[in-house]
């Protein structure tokens, strides 16, 4: 963040514009250095539905068609712009290239056409940045849980970062996908997490036993047996019986998800000696999620909901800790994909 106001005033207040594209939303935040949120615009596509799943090239040109709308969105909200600025922050990777693409290339041009410094923030950083935030922030020491449509992992989180210590991941789907494609199974559109979790509110969770994987040691996730589990139970049940008990399996199949989180959380927990827990991600807004991780009985953290689903306001936040690169060094920066970052040269 060095600008040359900086070495006059360090109490001044310092602002950051941030885009977030990694994956359908196009997202822009103004947050100042402090962590207070002045504007956090988030534009969902809503293209993606009836191909059941996002398409890269789609959600590309939808974020070109939006970003400039959003930013200007940002900024109008936060009463700014972007001559008051004192840096920009974009999501480098993990997610979808060519969507990444959108906000590294105008994070770059918007930054270079002030000179100011640019911060490129891990997506999974700033979902866990995302307790950083004022009012009230979470601070470390904490155990994160972080579940979403795209990652699900558990970090011991000593300090804000980039660096924390990944003590737990899935190793196959991620939390949300799973909601996503039992959603799926039902019936219902994408992404299906909130509305299968409308559907099992009328069901019986203990319906039908699904498989939480408890058995397997560790801290690692796996939900592919689970999927399989209840595309076999309703194969079973046949058309009819399994319609009619669809909130039925939808409860039971939530139940399985919550309780495969729950495990791992607790073990990690005992663990790690961690007394405290911050839960984002868009699973985060799950409300059996949220109140089964109340019942662990430690201080839980969870941040409000355009919070916990993909926005920029977080990664602002990760910015604040994850240093920037000055001008003109971040106009040859390039993205990186789910499962790349380890082959960067930091
Ligand atoms: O964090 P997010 O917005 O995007 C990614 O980084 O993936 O998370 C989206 C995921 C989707 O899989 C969606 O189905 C899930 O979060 N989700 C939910 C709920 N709301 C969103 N899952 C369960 N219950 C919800 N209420
Ligand atoms: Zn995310």
């Amino acid at each position: 963040m060095a600008h040359d106001g900086d070495r006059v005033d360090p109490e001044r207040v310092r602002v950051i514009l941030a885009l977030e594209t990694s994956c359908d939303d196009t997202c822009a935040a103004v947050v100042t250095n402090r962590g207070e949120i002045r504007s956090n615009v988030i534009s969902s596509q809503g293209v993606h539905d009836r191909y059941g799943g996002v398409v890269p090239e789609i959600a590309s040109r939808h974020h070109l068609d939006l970003i400039g709308d959003v930013v200007d969105e940002a900024l109008s909200g936060a009463a700014t712009s972007l001559a008051d600025l004192d840096m920009v922050a974009v999501t480098r990777g993990p997610g979808l290239v060519a969507a990444l693409l959108v906000g590294v290339a105008t994070a770059k041009g918007l930054a270079a056409a002030y000179e100011l410094p640019l911060a490129p923030v891990d997506h999974l950083h700033g979902h866990v940045a995302a307790a950083f935030l004022a009012p009230g922030p979470f601070e470390p020491p904490f155990l994160s849980l972080i579940a979403s449509g795209g990652h699900t992992q558990l970090a011991r989180v000593t300090d804000h970062g980039p660096d924390y210590e990944v003590i737990g991941q899935t190793l196959d789907d991620a939390a949300g996908e799973a909601f996503d494609k039992g959603a799926r199974m039902l019936g219902l559109g994408y992404p299906g997490g909130a509305a299968l979790e409308r559907l099992a509110r009328d069901g019986d969770p203990d319906a039908y036993a699904f498989p939480t994987g408890q058995r397997v040691d560790g801290l690692d996730f796996s939900f592919a047996g689970l999927k399989t589990a209840l595309l076999y139970r309703i194969r079973d049940l046949g058309e009819e019986e399994a319609e009619r008990r669809r909130a039925d399996l939808a409860a039971s199949y939530q139940r399985a998800i919550v309780e495969s989180l729950a495990i791992r959380v607790e073990r990690a927990l005992l663990r790690t000696g961690l007394g405290r827990l911050s839960v984002g991600g868009g699973v985060a807004a799950n409300g059996p999620v949220r109140e089964r991780m109340r019942s662990l009985g430690v201080e839980l953290h969870v941040p409000a909901r355009e919070l916990c689903t993909d926005n920029a306001a977080m990664i602002a936040s990760a910015a604040r800790f994850a240093g920037a690169l000055s001008y003109p060094d971040y106009l040859d920066l390039d993205v990186y994909a789910t499962g790349e970052r380890a082959l960067l040269a930091r």
